[in-house]
């Protein structure tokens, strides 16, 4: 307790920062720059009390040698934390409203970018299943961080969860039996084969890659938010050109776009709340 505290009252200054996202994009070609740097700091000073260091540039000569520190700053910078049908209320939105307007696409691209563990995309998956769609659906799943995507393919959580995702699950209205989802382990729970068929993971880096291929739905909900506004607006556009016309994307409740009209003019909101926008159906070639 005594060191939670030393170290909170830590400041970390920007030249110290500066320094070692600059390490970090040198020697592992992973560039946060452009991350929000509030919650960026509170982040670094976690690592500073778990490896015990009175400056945060104590860290950079450590990470540089050993990749598995190295690893290990990437991961509490990529936070992925997940729930199945967290927020419930967005999944019935889905449910009722997006998911039937997909089905007059004849084919379903879904690009579920930055997917931690997984499981949102499965969350889709059985959201497809339920609504007949799964056959003719293919989400791609993509997130920075090789460790997390690993995790997200096996599709196995600690059973501690069951009980809460599927209050998530009924609360989104779903009817089946969530339990019914999985492979009941030891002490976990694994994703059954069937809900995995349509869902690939990608390694892809929304800050450096280009656009991943043209889908009619893309969802993005709790990384933006860690985003500085340069960047967001760099990753909508991204979202924007790889949307079809009349496509969707969905952000995360607590997030949004900045000046919407002025930097994205093909994109128009339809709910705030939901932070769900449509791409318009005009010819401009302009995003
Ligand atoms: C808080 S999780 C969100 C998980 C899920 N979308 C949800 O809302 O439940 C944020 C995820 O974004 C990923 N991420 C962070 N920066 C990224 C980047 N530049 N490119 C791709 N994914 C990124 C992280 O690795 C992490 O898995």
């Amino acid at each position: 307790m005594t060191a939670l505290i030393k170290w909170k009252n830590h400041h970390i200054q920007d030249v110290e920062v500066n320094l070692l996202l600059h390490a970090l994009n040198e020697r592992y070609g992973y560039d946060f720059t452009g991350y929000a740097r509030a919650s960026l700091k509170r982040r670094l000073l976690d690592l500073m009390s778990y490896f015990e260091l009175e400056h945060l540039t104590q860290l950079i000569p450590i990470m540089l040698y050993d990749e598995a520190v190295a690893q290990t700053v990437i991961n509490s910078i990529s936070v992925p934390t997940s729930e199945f049908f967290r927020d419930p209320f967005v999944w019935a939105y889905l449910r009722k409203n997006i998911i039937p307007l997909l089905a007059s696409f004849p084919r379903i691209n879904i690009w579920q970018a930055g997917c931690g563990f997984g499981q949102e995309a499965y969350s889709l998956s059985i959201l497809l299943h339920e609504a007949g769609l799964a056959k003719r659906s293919h989400i791609f799943c993509t997130d920075i961080n090789p460790e997390f995507l690993h995790e997200a393919k096996k599709g196995c959580w600690a059973m501690r969860n069951l009980n809460p995702w599927q209050n998530y699950y009924e609360k989104s209205g779903g009817t089946g039996e969530f339990a019914d989802f999985f492979i009941e382990q030891k002490n976990s729970i694994a994703i059954r084969a069937n809900y995995k068929q349509n869902v690939e993971f990608v390694q892809h880096n929304l800050v450096n890659d280009d656009v991943f291929k043209e889908v009619q739905f893309v969802v993005c909900r709790n990384v933006l938010l860690y985003f500085g506004e340069e960047l967001q607006n760099h990753v909508v556009s991204l979202f924007t050109r790889s949307l079809e016309r009349g496509g969707y994307l969905l952000l995360g409740s607590g997030e949004n776009i900045l000046n919407l009209n002025e930097h994205h003019p093909r994109l128009e909101l339809l709910d705030y709340s939901l932070q769900i926008y449509r791409k318009t159906m005009g010819i401009t070639s302009h995003v």
